[in-house]
């Protein structure tokens, strides 16, 4: 399966190739790939005869302070590993083939997108959902993986196909971690060392509190506090960390039992999120 990775930069070649090519599975990303990502990537093979990759670093979800400039492109390294995991197209475009004119229509999330992660990234979810939209509009996959990790985003993705009848199966996948429980992410290789050998704390942090919960701890308010003290005592910059129901990321009722915890902390100058699923006891 090695060495079939076709790469194609424009859309009518994308969509010649992908004319009859069967059902199609689609991974978007924005590169710098790591085992999550790739992950992913076979996740998707199971799901379709032709499995297409996407690597565009989108400016839209980038607010003007963040790190769109230095995010990390690695394009050679990252097609090499779509070669060796057997992927048959990588649509990669750059940004006047998918923007060739200033995007002035979008998607605009509903509330969900300005809680949790769009309460701190003002049009992060708007520029997310319209990149993908457009993606999908591209690529036209029957099946499309998103990862765990990026809890918030997969429940918008997932909420736009249903309200605009996107006929696409929305498919995710777990979070992959490093051996010490830090998610991998692509923004990871921002920690310096000591940085990165605290990272794991937040992963911990939530474990704890998600044992608290399965123990039968009710009082969420003070669960969450405790778990950002912990951070803070350690020198985290805490954005937030919160407990919430898992169907649609609103504060649980007492008698609420599918729980997500989600938190965004920052080591230094790199802001970490993860997340974990709980059941109450
Ligand atoms: P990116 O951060 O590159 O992530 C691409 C996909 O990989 C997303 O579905 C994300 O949830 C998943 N992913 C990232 N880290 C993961 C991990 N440790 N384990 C499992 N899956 C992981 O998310 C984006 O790009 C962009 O917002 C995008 C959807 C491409 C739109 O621009």
């Amino acid at each position: 399966m090695t060495d079939t990775l076709e790469i194609i930069e424009h859309i009518p070649a994308l969509r010649r190739r992908l004319d009859g090519a069967g059902p199609v599975a689609f991974v978007p990303t924005m590169g710098n790939l790591h085992d999550g990502h790739i992950t992913l990537m076979r996740q998707a093979r199971t799901h379709g005869r032709c499995v297409v990759a996407s690597i565009f670093v989108n400016r839209l979800q980038f607010g003007p302070s963040e790190d769109f400039d230095r995010y990390p492109r690695t394009f050679e390294p990252d097609c090499n590993k779509l070669r060796a995991c057997g992927i048959d197209v990588l649509f990669a475009p750059n940004e006047s083939e998918l923007y060739p004119a200033p995007q002035n229509y979008f998607i605009e999330p509903p509330e969900l997108g300005n809680i949790l992660e769009g309460a701190f990234r003002p049009g992060f979810f708007r520029g997310v959902a319209t990149v993908v939209l457009k993606l999908f509009n591209i690529v036209q996959p029957q099946v499309a993986i998103f990862g765990r990790k990026d809890y918030q985003q997969l429940q918008v993705i997932r909420n736009m196909v249903s309200q605009l009848a996107l006929p696409i199966n929305i498919v995710s996948g777990e979070t992959a971690r490093a051996d010490d429980g830090l998610a991998l992410s692509s923004r990871n290789g921002y920690l310096s060392a000591t940085e990165r050998a605290e990272a794991p704390r937040l992963y911990r942090v939530l474990r704890e509190l998600s044992s608290a919960i399965q123990a039968g701890a009710t009082d969420i308010s003070g669960l969450e506090q405790a778990a950002t003290e912990k951070l803070l005592n350690n020198q985290w910059k805490v954005d937030y960390v919160a407990v919430r129901k898992q169907a649609d990321l609103q504060f649980p009722t007492a008698s609420e039992s599918e729980l997500v915890i989600l938190a965004a902390a920052w080591q230094g100058k790199t802001r970490l999120i993860d997340n974990i699923e709980v059941s109450a006891g």
